[in-house]
């Protein structure tokens, strides 16, 4: 594979890099996360007015994977006194199980200072974090539904119970493996009870 570069987008602009090509990157990484982050509502929005500006203000960061002028990862940051979060993690499918992921994860925790970074993860895409997690000892601290959206649980890992995740439904077990699996049975066993409460009021109707 051809070479991998990285760039440190906030290095940039604290350098006076040309505006415009800063600007040209960070409307790159913006047209890449929209391919993962379709489900999310409002990403755009979020992404131009909290995560651009923090760029500028000392508040957040975005690093890039570049092979040939072709922006291949990036993860996105935020760093303040109250919260050091990995907010988008992506490498793009055909460049995966290159090491893009650990060589940005690395940088990742150059930046924030800490190992063990918050950060949410869609409940059908933790596998593909489960190596990076596993090596930096990531722990998941709870699984929780309607977080985001409504289809899919998302898992926070190094983290804490967020104000608004009324529905915390699971402690946090040992491996990720095995959180998952409980997380399967609580869910099958919810709708055992669920199941048996409905043809219970059936049968009792009138
Ligand atoms: C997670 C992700 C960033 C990893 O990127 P990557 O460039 O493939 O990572 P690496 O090549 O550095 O792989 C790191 C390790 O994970 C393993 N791995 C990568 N993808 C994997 C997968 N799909 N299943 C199992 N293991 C996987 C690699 O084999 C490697 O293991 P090793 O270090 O023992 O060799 C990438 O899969 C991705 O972008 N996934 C979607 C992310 C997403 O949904 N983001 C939104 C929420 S933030």
């Amino acid at each position: 594979m051809s070479k991998i570069e990285i760039h440190d987008i906030k290095e940039l602009i604290e350098s006076n890099y040309p505006p415009s090509i800063v600007k040209k990157m960070i409307n790159e990484v913006l047209i890449l996360s929209m391919q993962v982050k379709t489900d999310y509502p409002d990403y755009r929005n979020w992404f131009t007015t909290i995560q651009v500006p923090g760029l500028y203000d000392g508040t957040r960061n975005i690093i890039v994977a570049h092979i040939k002028d072709r922006i291949v990862g990036f993860v996105s940051l935020k760093k303040t006194a109250e919260e050091k979060k990995i907010c988008t993690f992506y490498v793009e499918k055909n460049f995966r199980k290159n090491k893009i992921g650990t060589i940005l994860v690395e940088k990742a925790i150059e930046y924030l200072e800490t190992e063990r970074p918050l950060i949410t993860i869609p409940l059908n895409k933790l596998h593909e974090f489960t190596k990076i997690g596993e090596k930096l000892n990531w722990e998941i601290t709870d699984i929780v539904e309607n977080l985001y959206r409504t289809d899919i649980p998302e898992v926070i890992v190094n983290g804490y119970q967020t104000q608004n995740s009324e529905n915390i439904i699971l402690p946090a077990y040992d491996s990720i493996p095995e959180t998952v699996k409980q997380y399967r049975i609580h869910r099958i066993k919810k709708y055992i009870n669920q199941l048996k409460n409905y043809i219970y009021r059936l049968e009792n109707k009138n």
